[in-house]
C-alpha cells in the first residue's frame, strides 16, 4: 500500500491489551486505566481475521504490543499462529520483560525471531519508583532467558528522561559483552507522557554527546531497526542506538499503520483519526470492506506530526502500543 506521500506501507503495530502489570509514571496515570470490558477488545479471532486481510495487501511486518502484551491470556498460541500467516516476514514482540522469565522460550519456539525489552534503568530503586512497584531483578531474569532463547536482535527500550540520562553509559557498558541492542528514545508527549514530558525530557543527542566522550562509537547496522541510528562500542557485540522522535523525526520514512486493542486503526501515533474495524467486522463486514477501511486508513496517514505542539496530548501510550 502507497500512502499520499508515497511512502510504502508495510508495517502493522498491534495492541492486544491496554492493560499493564507495570505503570511507568510517563505512560500510565498512578490510578491505573479504567480496565476495558471483555466484548471492547478485539478477540483473537478477530485480530487474525483483519491480519490476514492486511497481509494480503502487503502487510509485511507485525509488531504485537500493549499495554503489555503478556499479561493476555492465549497470547503465545496467538503469536504462533501469526508468525504462520502466508505473507507475513516478521512478527516481533514489545514486552515491559516481567513475564519473560517463563515465557520467552514459549515464545520463541511459537517463532517469534526478534524481541524488544522496554527498561529504562538498572538500578532497582529508580525501577521501582518509574514503574511504580516493579521488580527489576525479575525483569533482568527476563532479558537473560531471552538471550538464552536466541532472539535475534534483542532489544532494550531506554526511554531517555532525566532521572536515567546518568546511566546511558552503564547501558552501553551491556552491549560489550552481550549481544543486545540498546536503544534511547525520546520521550514523546503524548498521554501521560505530555505531562511527565516537561521536566523530564532529553534529547538524544545529548545522550549521545555523553556516550561519545566516555566511549569509542562506530557506525552499526542492525537489522529492521527502522527509524534507529546505532552505533557500536569498539568491539563490542552488541550496538546502541538512537530514536530521536521530536528532534528529528522521521516521518518521511514511516512505513506503518497502529491496530488498538479495541480495533480502532490509526494512521499516525499523534493522529486522533482512526477508523473502528471493531465496529465494521462485529456489523458484518465483507473482507472487501476491510480492504477499503485498511485504505482508508492508508490514505488518511499525514505527512508528518505535530506532537512538538501539542498534538496527540489526549492519546494515551498503553492503548497505541508505543
Ligand atoms: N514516549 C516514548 N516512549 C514511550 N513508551 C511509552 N510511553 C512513551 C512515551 N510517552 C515506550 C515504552 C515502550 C514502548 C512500547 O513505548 O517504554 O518501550
Ligand atoms: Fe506498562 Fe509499558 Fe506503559 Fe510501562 S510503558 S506502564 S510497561 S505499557
Amino acid at each position: 500500500m502507497r500512502d499520499s506521500f508515497g511512502r510504502t506501507i508495510d508495517y502493522l503495530r498491534v495492541s492486544v491489551t491496554d492493560n499493564c502489570n507495570l505503570r511507568c509514571v510517563y505512560c500510565m496515570p498512578a490510578t491505573g486505566v479504567e480496565r476495558r470490558t471483555h466484548d471492547e477488545i478485539l478477540r483473537f479471532e478477530e485480530l487474525e481475521r483483519i491480519l490476514r486481510v492486511a497481509v494480503d495487501l502487503g502487510i509485511r511486518r507485525i509488531r504485537v504490543t500493549g499495554g503489555e502484551p503478556l499479561v493476555r491470556r492465549g497470547i503465545v498460541d496467538f503469536l504462533a499462529r501469526v508468525a504462520h500467516l502466508p505473507g507475513t516476514e516478521e512478527v516481533t514482540l514489545t514486552t515491559n520483560g516481567v513475564l519473560l522469565d517463563e515465557l520467552a522460550e514459549p515464545i520463541r519456539a511459537a517463532g517469534v525471531r526478534r524481541l524488544n525489552v522496554s527498561l529504562d534503568t538498572l538500578r532497582p530503586e529508580r525501577f521501582r519508583e518509574l514503574t511504580r512497584g516493579g521488580s527489576l531483578g525479575r525483569v533482568l531474569r527476563g532479558v537473560a532467558a531471552a538471550e538464552a532463547a536466541g532472539f535475534d536482535p534483542l532489544k532494550l527500550n531506554v526511554v531517555l528522561l532525566r532521572e536515567n540520562l546518568e546511566e546511558v553509559e552503564h547501558f552501553a557498558a551491556l552491549t560489550r559483552e552481550r549481544a543486545l541492542h540498546v536503544r534511547f528514545i525520546e520521550l514523546m508527549p503524548l498521554g501521560e507522557g505530555s505531562c511527565y514530558a516537561g521536566g523530564h525530557f532529553v534529547p538524544a543527542t545529548e545522550a549521545r554527546r555523553r556516550l561519545e566522550e566516555r566511549f569509542e562509537l562506530e557506525p552499526a547496522l542492525v537489522q529492521g531497526s527502522g527509524p534507529a541510528v546505532s552505533w557500536r562500542v569498539r568491539g563490542g557485540r552488541g550496538t546502541v542506538g538512537f530514536i530521536a522522535a521530536l528532534t528529528e523525526h522521521f516521518c518521511d520514512r514511516c512505513n506503518r499503520l497502529r491496530l488498538s486493542a479495541d480495533g480502532r486503526l490509526s494512521p499516525c501515533l499523534a493522529s486522533d483519526q482512526a477508523v473502528s474495524l471493531r465496529d465494521a467486522l462485529r456489523g458484518g463486514a465483507t473482507d472487501r470492506e476491510l480492504v477499503r477501511l485498511l485504505h482508508l486508513a492508508v490514505r488518511a496517514k499525514p505527512q508528518e506530526h505535530r506532537m512538538e505542539s501539542g498534538q496527540g496530548k489526549g492519546r494515551r501510550m498503553s492503548q497505541l502500543g508505543g
